[in-house]
């Protein structure tokens, strides 16, 4: 199993890529939603901090993996698959980064607009070109307070295609993202 992708199986890079972004994305969305309804105060602030940090680390992952991408070969949908399913498989790959991608602007406009920068936890914080304004804060918000919804309505899509494509076709498009599963 080689760094790089072939046309029968994703390679190394792409497949830690993928797993942890991930368990990133799940960990930000649990820690989003944790935060929403607490009341304004250390623990909010907190909570939105690690969120924040996992997020820029995604960030910064999600940039390499889009580059990866363009630079390699992806796998074919496998033989056999119905053309309704293979066009549902790429809208929902394509709609998950469009969606992980808007997510993240909208949290970066959220940081910049409110005068911070990206924190990767004590680390550093990443300062950004964006004006402090309240108005422009607000409107960030409310497109980040939105686009985590349909990005999650394509993961479950997206979970349960693996599932189908795995225990019910029997194919390899789960073995193909994975090492060791049978
Ligand atoms: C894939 C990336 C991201 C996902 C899935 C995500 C998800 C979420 C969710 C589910 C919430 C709760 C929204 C609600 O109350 O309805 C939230 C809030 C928040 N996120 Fe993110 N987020 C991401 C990236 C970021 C980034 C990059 C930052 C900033 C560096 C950020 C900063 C914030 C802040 C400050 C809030 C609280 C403000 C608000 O409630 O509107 N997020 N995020
Ligand atoms: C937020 C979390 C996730 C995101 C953003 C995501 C995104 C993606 C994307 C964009 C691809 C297409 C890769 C490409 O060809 O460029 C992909 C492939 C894949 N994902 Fe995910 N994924 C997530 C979570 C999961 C989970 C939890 C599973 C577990 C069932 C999973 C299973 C797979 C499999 C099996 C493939 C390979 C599909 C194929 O070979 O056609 N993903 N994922």
């Amino acid at each position: 199993m080689g760094l790089k992708n072939t046309t029968a199986e994703y390679g190394t890079l792409a497949k830690a890529l993928h797993w942890l972004v991930a368990i990133g994305i799940i960990a930000i969305i649990f820690l989003g939603i944790q935060q929403s309804d607490m009341p304004r105060g250390d623990e909010k602030s907190y909570i939105r901090y690690i969120h924040a940090s996992i997020a820029t680390i995604v960030l910064l992952l999600m940039t390499v993996r889009i580059v990866w991408r363009f630079m390699n070969e992806t796998p074919a949908h496998p033989d056999g698959m119905a053309a309704w399913q293979k066009t549902i498989s790429s809208i929902v790959h394509w709609g998950l980064y469009a969606a992980v991608f808007v997510q993240l602007t909208a949290g970066a406009f959220i940081a910049g607009t409110g005068g911070k920068g990206l924190p990767i936890f004590s680390f550093l914080t990443i300062p950004l070109p964006i004006a402090e304004d309240r108005e422009s804060h607000e409107w960030w918000e409310g497109i980040h307070e939105f686009v985590w919804k349909p990005l999650l309505v394509l993961l479950v899509i997206h979970v349960l295609g693996a599932l189908y494509n795995h225990f019910i076709k029997k194919n390899d498009v789960v073995r193909r993202m994975t090492v060791g599963i049978k």
